[in-house]
């Protein structure tokens, strides 16, 4: 780091970046954060066709961006293409492990006014070992997976930045989403502990970001209707949802440039106040 402008600081310029999860909601609000500071940025996803209108989007815009077909829970293929962006780049400097499932129902449904339902189809006893091992592979061992496929590259290199995707139910219990997610992501977030710990002394920094409710496509797209918009406006104590590009690109970009350089086994709520308590 040359100097400690700002320029300097959040300098991502030639980086060599992969998200998982990239086409769609956050992943792709960090890898676009990412790209528009002039990062090369490789979206890894599941889904080819919004992965290709993305690409595409991103590319007539001039931005550096490309695409691979990847399920986490494949890990071969997963090494591969995260092997194929550093032989790409010559260099992988930041990794953000971030494909994710929301598979609810849980115990509990959304508000309804004042009221918040039980909901007999999320309960415990019809939580299938398919459904449990579902989300832990995906949330779980795919992060695992992300992590280690980049840890690889990093640790030769001596530098770089991993970045988790937690969420605020790290902590605290959500109950419309159900028991595993609960469980996925509170491992990630100690996960991250132990990963940072492990390769401080490699100069590779590993922190996490722990959305609070933000308008994506997980689990259908219900976050993004005008309803849920107004009951979850009413809970969060900022008084709305959150963007998936605008009020996450500035702590991707944090995390992944040197403004960060001395930051490494943290988890950053980023939720409008959400995990503070009730809304006025
Ligand atoms: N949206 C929220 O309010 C919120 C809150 C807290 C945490 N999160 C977390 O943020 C992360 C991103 O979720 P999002 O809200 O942006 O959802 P999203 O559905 O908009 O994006 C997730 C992306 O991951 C991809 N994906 C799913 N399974 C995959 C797999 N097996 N392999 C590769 N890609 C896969 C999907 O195709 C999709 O493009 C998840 O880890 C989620 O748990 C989201």
């Amino acid at each position: 780091m040359a100097g400690v402008g700002i320029g300097e600081l959040f300098a991502v310029e030639g980086y060599g970046v992969v998200v998982t999860g990239g086409a769609s909601g956050l992943g792709l609000g960090y890898g676009e954060a990412l790209a528009r500071n002039g990062a090369r940025v490789t979206l890894l996803d599941l889904n080819r066709a919004m992965l290709d209108d993305e690409v595409a989007r991103l590319g007539a815009d001039g931005l550096d961006v490309r695409g691979a077909v990847v399920d986490v829970t494949d890990h071969a293929t997963l090494d591969a293409e995260i092997d194929a962006a550093a032989v790409h780049y010559g260099r992988l400097d930041a990794v953000f492990a971030n494909a994710g499932i929301d598979p609810g129902p849980g115990f509990l449904g959304a508000w309804a006014g004042d009221e918040r339902p039980r909901n007999p189809e999320g309960v415990l006893e019809n939580y299938t070992d398919e459904r449990w091992n579902q989300v832990i592979d995906i949330n779980l061992n795919g992060v695992f997976a992300t992590v280690r496929a980049a840890a690889r590259h990093m640790k030769k290199q001596g530098s770089g930045a991993i970045i988790i995707t937690t969420s605020v139910a790290s902590t605290q219990n959500e109950p419309a989403i159900g028991a595993a997610y609960m469980a996925a992501k509170a491992a990630c977030r100690h996960l991250t502990h132990s990963v940072a710990h492990e390769m401080a002394a490699h100069g590779v920094r590993v922190n996490a970001i722990a959305p609070g409710f933000f308008a994506t496509n997980i689990g259908g797209g219900h976050a993004k209707t005008p309803e849920m918009a107004e009951a979850m406006g009413k809970v969060i104590p900022m008084h709305r949802i959150g963007d998936p590009y605008l009020d996450v690109a500035g702590l991707a970009l944090f995390l992944a440039s040197p403004a960060s350089r001395y930051l490494t086994g943290q988890e950053i709520q980023i939720d409008g106040g959400w995990a503070l308590g009730a809304a006025d």
